[in-house]
């Protein structure tokens, strides 16, 4: 069985992250979608609200599991048996983050680990995370970056009832 896994912060999950889930969840059996629970940085959402919004929105997609990890990737793919990662590639700014943490989790896992990219459509490609996060909080509309419940959830966030 070919499995994998989508790490990220998905402080909140966009439809950038949703297209690559669900294209990559088409190439493999299984794809785990990993929310890092990273305790340096104040998120807007909590690892438990982040894993059950992604899991409220692949409900519709058989082959995925949402769960958190922390620590080193490398441990958490390997507790988990999986030797694939997969990231989307928006633009040529991301790739040389993406290229220093893939080589980084080759040469960590000893070669146990690969990373797959997807690239972005390029629709969402103008899309991120923090952009979503600072256009909701001057109460703009993200409403063409992630799912009408996401959306509902960001503002209440920010303390709006749009
Ligand atoms: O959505 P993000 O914030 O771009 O995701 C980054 C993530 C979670 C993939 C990366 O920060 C990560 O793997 N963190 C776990 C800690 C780790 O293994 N760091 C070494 C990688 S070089």
């Amino acid at each position: 069985m070919k499995t994998a896994i989508y790490p990220g912060s998905f402080d909140p999950v966009t439809y950038g992250h949703l297209d690559i889930i669900k294209r990559a969840a088409e190439i493999f059996d299984e794809l785990t979608v990993s929310v890092l629970n990273n305790k340096q940085k104040t998120p807007l959402f909590s690892v438990e609200e982040r894993v059950n919004i992604l899991k409220e929105a692949t409900k519709d997609i058989p082959n995925i599991k949402v769960e958190s990890f922390s620590g080193l990737l490398v441990d958490y793919a390997k507790s988990r048996n999986v030797h694939v990662v997969i990231r989307g590639l928006r633009a040529i700014t991301d790739f040389e983050y993406e290229l220093q943490n893939a080589q980084t989790n080759a040469l960590l896992s000893k070669g146990a680990l690969d990373t797959v990219f997807l690239t972005t459509k390029l629709e969402y490609a103008y899309l991120s995370s923090s952009s979503v996060k600072e256009i909701a909080s001057f109460k703009g509309d993200i409403s063409m970056c992630v799912p009408e419940f996401v959306a509902k959830m960001v503002y209440d966030k920010y303390g709006y009832n749009k």
